[in-house]
């Protein structure tokens, strides 16, 4: 029996050994928009030592999204090196070294062992970005999404390199939150995965896995739980204020749900049920909310707009 098992270990030690030397160790890193998600993830990913291109439609906003990582990375310095502040200026100066920009993505993926994708959440934009880069990306390249609330699956198909395609989901603001969702399609390969796990180890996250579902986790569990409470509010349930404070106090959320809806943006949540809402017209969890497509439709679209459940000037 000890025999038995001494096999079965020294079998499945030589089976993940084989797996790993098969695994694609990702130094170079190329990512497709330099907005909000697309920056933060330049900045991890170049502190952790991988060589980054940042890729966005202007030189000007690429200007704007340089400068914030050097913001971002000044305030990580004051606590991560507050007591050594010459090794923090040498950590700035690293990271910035390996970080370069373009406005031209199929000139800068012929080296790329990654391709992260955080450009406008549009599955026909996005499609017609990843059918380009896959003529122009090397047989190795993985490509990954960073998509919020759209399929894996259907950027994944405009593409030859199905197996080399999975999502990479990051959370906002990228430098503070821990958790990276990735996502495995059905097409995935298990090294594909496998790469994408080490990198946003790498990266200094802990990553999550999920199939390619709507929302995949955490999202899947938020919207539908702010939907919720927007229903609660809408059917005279009770107050916005009264929710939101029940939920800090009861479940111990750091932000109530109407809270969170007008720090996502209305906008956003709405697309985001909007789509899941077309996708399973009969899930009573993606039901649309007349209430927020009025705030919507009036502009009020939270904090970013000084107004939306609550206002803000
Ligand atoms: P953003 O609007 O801040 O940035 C998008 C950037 O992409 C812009 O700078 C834009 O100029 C650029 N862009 C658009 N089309 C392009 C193209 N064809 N080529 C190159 N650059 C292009 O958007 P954000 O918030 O950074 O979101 C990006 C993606 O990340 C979306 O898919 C979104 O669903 C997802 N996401 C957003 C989160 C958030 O809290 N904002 C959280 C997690 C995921």
């Amino acid at each position: 029996m000890a025999f038995a098992t001494r096999q079965f270990v020294r079998a499945a030690s030589s089976d993940a050994a084989t797996a790993a030397a098969k695994k694609l160790l990702i130094k170079h890193v190329t990512i497709i928009g330099g907005g909000l998600m697309g920056a933060g993830i330049a900045q991890v990913a170049a502190a952790s030592g991988h060589t980054v291109v940042l890729v966005d439609q202007s030189d000007e906003i690429l200007k704007k999204s340089t400068k914030g990582i050097e913001e971002s990375l000044k305030r990580v310095i004051k606590k991560k090196f507050a007591d050594k502040p010459e090794a923090g200026v040498e950590f700035i100066k690293k990271t910035l070294k390996n970080l370069t920009t373009s406005t031209d993505a199929a000139s800068v993926v012929h080296s790329t062992d990654l391709v992260i994708e955080a450009i406008v959440e549009n599955l026909e934009v996005k499609n017609k970005l990843f059918q380009t880069l896959d003529k122009f990306a090397p047989e190795h390249t993985i490509f990954a999404s960073n998509t919020s609330s759209l399929q894996i699956t259907k950027m994944a198909n405009a593409t030859t390199r199905q197996d080399r395609f999975g999502g990479l989901h990051f959370f906002n603001p990228v430098p503070m939150m821990k958790l990276v969702e990735v996502i495995k399609t059905p097409m995935t390969s298990q090294k594909t995965f496998e790469s994408l796990v080490d990198f946003s180890k790498a990266v200094g996250k802990s990553p999550v896995s999920c199939k390619d579902t709507p929302g995949f986790i955490v999202n899947r569990l938020l919207v539908p739980y702010m939907m919720e409470a927007v229903r609660l509010f809408e059917r005279g349930d009770a107050s916005k204020e009264d929710i939101d404070v029940a939920m800090k106090l009861g479940a111990g959320y750091p932000m109530g749900p109407f809270e969170l809806l007008d720090y996502v943006g209305l906008d956003t949540s709405k697309y985001i049920i909007d789509g899941w809402h077309s996708l399973e017209p009969n899930n009573p969890l993606f039901a649309p909310s007349p209430l927020l497509n009025k705030l919507v439709e009036e502009k009020k679209l939270g904090k970013k707009t000084g107004e939306g459940f609550y206002k803000y000037k």
